[in-house]
């Protein structure tokens, strides 16, 4: 179940529409988002299509239209879907033209789909996740929320062989960040998340994650740790879009802690859970 979009048209999700000399996919030379609807309705829309514009503005994509142009389009999107739980993955490259490594004079490509999610299995949160480690092979403007995924395919498909659920990055034996998600620690009641810097992406759970942490008096700062750092801590948890706060017990088959979800992470996801239902209503 779902729904395309491409250029202005609404189409099925099958629906062949990429012509051949289209620059993201002979470049990747475009941005996303992925943005999930909770019973009709966006969380936290506005963060996401601030990020779209400040991602397309750092590769230098000028978009013509305005954020409120991509708000009403997303919204208008979901309302067509006729779909309630689901995610909006909005992509803009710099359009279509014959393929030169030179910007063309050409109109964006916007594309988005949406479909229903298939909530992860709930076991995920009960029991935790087993991760591995893997290098940080990512260019250096990982701010950028870039179609070139292909370090963190690759990285993700060598956890997945692994019988693993994510792969935790590191540069130089300090985690940077998950294949598609954040990392935090929590040692001592406290949690740690790596700081903004080109290194990460700014994500938009990690930011609600730090606000909830804030609001309810849960010490956190955002301070670099290592990978030992990481496997000598009481609790690990990653966060993103479509699966929130996911508690990690195993790296490269060590345990964390005791080798089970810890409070505090369990904690967050509840208040997590509750933040959404504020602003879903
Ligand atoms: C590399 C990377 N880091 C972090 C995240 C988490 O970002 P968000 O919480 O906005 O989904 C993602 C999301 O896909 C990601 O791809």
């Amino acid at each position: 179940m779902g729904l395309g979009f491409f250029n202005g048209k609404y189409i099925p999700l099958d629906e062949p529409v990429i012509p051949i000399e289209e620059r993201g996919h002979q470049f990747g030379d475009g941005v996303y988002e992925m943005i999930r609807v909770y019973k009709g309705k966006p969380f936290k829309l506005n963060e996401h299509v601030e990020r779209l514009f400040n991602s397309a503005n750092a590769i230098n994509l000028p978009l013509e239209n305005d954020k409120s142009y991509f708000i009403d389009l997303i919204l208008h999107t979901i309302k067509v879907s006729g779909l309630l739980e689901c995610t909006v993955y909005l992509q803009i490259t710099r359009g279509i033209a014959t393929r030169n490594h030179i910007f063309p004079d050409v109109p964006v490509s916007i594309s988005m789909t949406v479909k229903e999610i298939t909530p992860l299995d709930p076991a995920l949160y009960e029991n935790g996740v087993n991760v591995i480690f893997h290098e940080d092979e990512r260019w250096a403007n990982c701010y950028i929320k870039s179609l070139n995924l292909l370090p963190n395919v690759l990285a993700r498909q060598k956890a997945n062989e692994k019988g693993c659920f994510e792969a935790i990055l590191y540069r130089d034996e300090w985690v940077t960040e998950g294949s598609s998600s954040n990392v935090f620690i929590v040692k001592n009641g406290i949690v740690y998340t790596t700081p903004l810097s080109k290194r990460i992406l700014e994500g938009v759970t990690r930011g609600v994650v730090i606000q909830i942490c804030k609001k309810h008096d849960i010490h956190s700062i955002e301070k670099s740790f290592t990978k030992n750092q990481l496997l000598d801590a009481d609790e690990v948890f990653i966060t993103n879009t479509t699966g929130e706060i996911i508690p990690i017990v195993k790296v490269d088959n060590v345990k964390i802690g005791p080798g089970i979800p810890g409070k505090v992470t369990k904690r967050l996801h509840r208040l997590f859970i509750q933040e959404i239902m504020n602003e879903i209503g």
